[in-house]
Parts: C-alpha cells; sequence; structure tokens
C-alpha cells in the first residue's frame, strides 16, 4: 500500500503547528505562569525551550523522516531503523504510540466541552452565572460533578462529547493530505485570527476599577514580564516549566514522529521544525499569555487569580475568562469567540495525537485508512469512558500523569539519547541538515549531544524522588479513589501491553516474510 505523503510545505508546518498550538498554549500555560509567580516561571520556560523544545523539535523531526524512508511511520519501527542490532528497543518506541492515546482519551473529552461552551455563550446559557462560584457551580454541572440549578444529568456533555469524537473521526477518515492537512491549513491561521481579536478587546480593557487602579491589562502583563530570578533555584519550577515545553511542542509524545515521516527524503526538516516552534511559541506566549492572565488580573487581581489557577488548571480558562468576558459589551460574541478558538486549537492537537495508531495500523498489519481509524477510534471510544463517567475520581489526572508527563519525558531521553549517541552525532548532524533550507549553529551538536540528554536525565532523577514514589504509591489519594486509579493503571497497563505484543507479532511476521532477515 502506497504510503501517505504531505500536499505541500506549508501544509505540513500548519499540521505540526496545529498539532502544537492546542489547550497547552491557551488553558495549561497561563495556568502555570499563574501558579508559578508570574516572571518567576518564564526564566526557566525559555531555558528549557532553548535547551529541550527546540532540540527535542529538530531530533523528532529528523527521526521522523529518516524512519519514514525506510516505510516506517511510527516510533517502534523507527528507532529499530536507528538501532537495528537492538532486539528491545522497538518496544521503547511503543511509548510513541502510547502516549498519545492515552493522551487523547481525555483531551478529546475536554475539547467536547469547549464546543458545548461555544454553544452556551452563544445562547446565554451561563449569562445568570455572575460570581466565580456560580460558574464553577455550572461547569461542575456540566461535567457530572453534581446536580444543580444548571444541570441534572451528564447527557448534554455526553452528547457534545459524541459530536467532538465523531468529528474527529470523519477528519482521520480523510487521511493525511485531504483531512489532517487541509483542517490544518485553515484552522490554524483561523484561530489565531480569533485570538489577535480577543486579544485586542482584552488590552482595551485597562483598569476596570478606578478604584482599584493596581487591577489592570498592564498590571497582567507586568506579573507575567517582570522577571524574578529567584526562582531559578526552585528544582519544582523547573520541572513544570521543561512539562509545559514538552507539553506545548508536542514533543516526546511520538506525533511530530508520525508526521515528518511522510516527507520525502529531501524535504527541509530544519527551518519547517524552527518554523512550527515559532509559531507555536508566538500562539503561546504572545498570545496564550496575554489573554487569560491580563483579563483574569484586570478584574480579580494578582491574589485572587493565583488561587483560582490553583484550584484547577481549567478553572482560569473555564471559570474566569467567561466572567470576564460577560462583563463587557457584546460579552456573549467575546464568550464565543474563546471558546470556539479554543475548540479550534483542540481539534488540530487531538487529530495528530490519534495518527500515530493510525499509522502504526496501516504500515504494520496493512490495513485500509477506513479500517485503521475504525479500530482505533473504537479503542479511545471505550478506553475514554472513564474520563467522562468517573472524572471526579481523579481518572483524568491519573492518565494526565503517565500519557501526559512522564511517558512523554521518558521516551524524549530515550529518543535524544538514540539520536546523539547510538546514531551518533557526525551521522545524527548531516542527517537534520539534509536538503536543509538554513545551517544550524554548531553549539547545537554540543547541546543535543550533551545538555539535552543531562538535562532530561536530571528531570527524570527528580521526578523519581519527588512525585514517582509518591505517585506509585497512591500517597495523597483519598481512600474511596482508589479502586479508581487502580482500575486506570490496570487499563493503562492493558493497552501498553497490547501495544507492545503487536509490535511483536508484527515483527515476527515480517521476520518470516523477508526470509530470516527481519530480527524480531
Ligand atoms: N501540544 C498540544 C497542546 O498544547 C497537545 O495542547
Amino acid at each position: 500500500m502506497a504510503r501517505e505523503q504531505w500536499g505541500s510545505k506549508i501544509g505540513v508546518i500548519m499540521a505540526v503547528a496545529g498539532s502544537a498550538i492546542g489547550l497547552g498554549n491557551f488553558l495549561r500555560f497561563p495556568g502555570q505562569v499563574a501558579q508559578h509567580g508570574g516572571g518567576a516561571f518564564m526564566i526557566p520556560y525559555f531555558i528549557a525551550l532553548l535547551l529541550l523544545g527546540l532540540p527535542l523539535m529538530w531530533i523528532e523531526w529528523t527521526i521522523g523522516r529518516f524512519g519514514g524512508g525506510f516505510g516506517h511511520s511510527t516510533a517502534p519501527g523507527m528507532f529499530h531503523s536507528l538501532w537495528e542490532k537492538n532486539r528491545f528497543i522497538k518496544y521503547f518506541g511503543v511509548i510513541g504510540i502510547f502516549g498519545p492515546i492515552v493522551i487523547a482519551l481525555y483531551y478529546i473529552y475536554i475539547e467536547s466541552w469547549l464546543l458545548a461552551y461555544s454553544f452556551f455563550a452563544l445562547t446565554g446559557s451561563y449569562e445568570t452565572c455572575a460570581t466565580s462560584e456560580m460558574m464553577l457551580s455550572f461547569l461542575r454541572g456540566y461535567q457530572g460533578l453534581e446536580q444543580n440549578q444548571y444541570f441534572s444529568s451528564l447527557w448534554p456533555a455526553y452528547s457534545f462529547f459524541l459530536l467532538t469524537f465523531a468529528l474527529n473521526g470523519v477528519i482521520l477518515y480523510f487521511g493525511v493530505q485531504r483531512g489532517i492537512e487541509q483542517v490544518c491549513k485553515y484552522g490554524v491561521p483561523l484561530l489565531l485570527i480569533l485570538a489577535m481579536i480577543l486579544l485586542a478587546r482584552v488590552f482595551l480593557l485597562g483598569t476596570p476599577d478606578p478604584a482599584q487602579p493596581e487591577n489592570s491589562v498592564l498590571g497582567g502583563l507586568g506579573f507575567i514580564w517582570n522577571p524574578d530570578w529567584s526562582a531559578l533555584t526552585r528544582a519544582k519550577v523547573w520541572l513544570a516549566a521543561a512539562g509545559q515545553v514538552f507539553f506545548t511542542l508536542s514533543c516526546g509524545i511520538g506525533v511530530i514522529l508520525t508526521y515528518a515521516s511522510y516527507l520525502g527524503r529531501n524535504d527541509d526538516v530544519a527551518l519547517s521544525g524552527l518554523t512550527a516552534a515559532s509559531a507555536n511559541e508566538f500562539a503561546e506566549v504572545v498570545l496564550g499569555g496575554s489573554l487569560v492572565i491580563p483579563a483574569a488580573f484586570a478584574f480579580f487581581g494578582a491574589s485572587t487569580m493565583t488561587v483560582i489557577a490553583q484550584s484547577g488548571v481549567f478553572n482560569l480558562g473555564f471559570v474566569t475568562m467567561p466572567l470576564v468576558l460577560q462583563k463587557i459589551a457584546h460579552g456573549n460574541f467575546f464568550g464565543f469567540i474563546w471558546f470556539l478558538l479554543l475548540f479550534i486549537a483542540g481539534v488540530t492537537s487531538s487529530i495528530s495525537l490519534a495518527q500515530p495508531a493510525i499509522a502504526f495500523l496501516e504500515d504494520e498489519f496493512n490495513l485500509n485508512r477506513r479500517q485503521s481509524v475504525l479500530g482505533l477510534m473504537t479503542a479511545i471510544f471505550l478506553f475514554s469512558q472513564p474520563a467522562i463517567f468517573f472524572l471526579g475520581r481523579g481518572v483524568v489526572d491519573e492518565m494526565d500523569f503517565w500519557g501526559g508527563s512522564f511517558f512523554l519525558v521518558l521516551f524524549a531521553t530515550v529518543e535524544t539519547i538514540l539520536f546523539g549517541w547510538v546514531f551518533g552525532m557526525d551521522r545524527a548532524w548531516s542527517e537534520l541538515h539534509t536538503g536543509s533550507d538554513i545551517t544550524i549553529p554548531r553549539f547545537y551538536r554540543w547541546i543535543i549531544k550533551y545538555v539535552t540528554p543531562l538535562f532530561l536525565l536530571l528531570i527524570l532523577g527528580s521526578w523519581l524522588f519527588q512525585d514517582w514514589l509518591p505517585v506509585l504509591f497512591c500517597q495523597g489519594v483519598p481512600e474511596e479513589n482508589l479502586p479508581y486509579i487502580i482500575g486506570t493503571r490496570l487499563m493503562l497497563f492493558t493497552l501498553f501491553a497490547g501495544l507492545a505484543l503487536m509490535v511483536r507479532w508484527s515483527w515476527q511476521r515480517r521476520a518470516v516474510n523477508s526470509g530470516g532477515g527481519y530480527d524480531d
């Protein structure tokens, strides 16, 4: 079966930018900034971007294109191509299919809240919520966490989930060029335009309450951009900043590997990787950083805003932002723009999370696209039910810890060492520059070989001490949630084991077909 291909260079850049620009930029980033004291977060963030984010972007684009040359679109085959003699490395590659599926299990559900809230904004459904408490109650009612005057069942949320899920399935069904590429080519510019419109409106908020002149949009920008050097000694801020860089760039997930595998042998990766990363950073620090925080700061002040952010990463986006926008003229319209732009950002990301598994089924099992999409979407549908029905039991946080944090860093560490040390820096550098439109400064050779892996190992090490063991033994998990957390872990383990068996099976089949020339 012929492998899929991108239609144009701008198409692949938009697709990678679409994957990167997501809920992470507009919801998670401001939440993290507020939680970690504004300017204190930004220095570790930029350092992590230059030493981890950018190198990983180049590493993944390069490995992806290289693996694509061997007919592999996913990490097991790519890792095998980089280290042919090692029989086990392909099993590390399983993370590159497993991780994005795990994120998709809750990401698509959260995306569906955004579709619902766009609708609620237009119809004025949350108009009567005049305080943070009321808006939070509206959100909790919608999520099925409580029955109240706003919602008496989970059906509205479930219906929007079904709609969003179907939309993702349809886009994926149309494939890489006619589905993903087309949606991102129009979706990314559209969401950026919507964000700029909203940005102009937020900047016009000025100082909403003259009696409290310190609460202003400018004050909010100062909160982010006045550097606080003391944060450099706080390990937790470094971890959070590095985690945010991974999440936002879609690095360490396996998605960029798959997207880059559809490139031609001499297509540029150096400039394209840089462009996609820059587009994401524009959307994150310029747009994402100038919406929620300045708006929340102007209306509520620094301390209240920090408390709201600490009460939940989504609260600024789903509670504070609609509340602020309601206070201005045409608030429903601006609320609609806010949630719509987030929804588009979510769709262009969630389709990318599904693509590695689809490509795996196509490549390694010779299924056609219809069969692959159907198979994967059935699995996602079944496995995402706990995230919907047991949201209040910590299931989503559990999935996010494994899929969205731990495995991401582990995967990035493996691929960086594989690239710089096993494949070898000389080959790696020349592979990165094959067909390249720019020459990357030479000091990045040194960064990719030494600094990035060391940084990653430090993060993994400190996690092991600070978070990992307490998380592993469910410390701090309320007794009544324990069965749900253990159930989620069993489910994720089953998924991982199933994928690992599929890899083993497909390698054995190839070994037989190639007359023993393919090591299983
Ligand atoms: N990179 C995607 C986001 O920021 C997953 O949401």
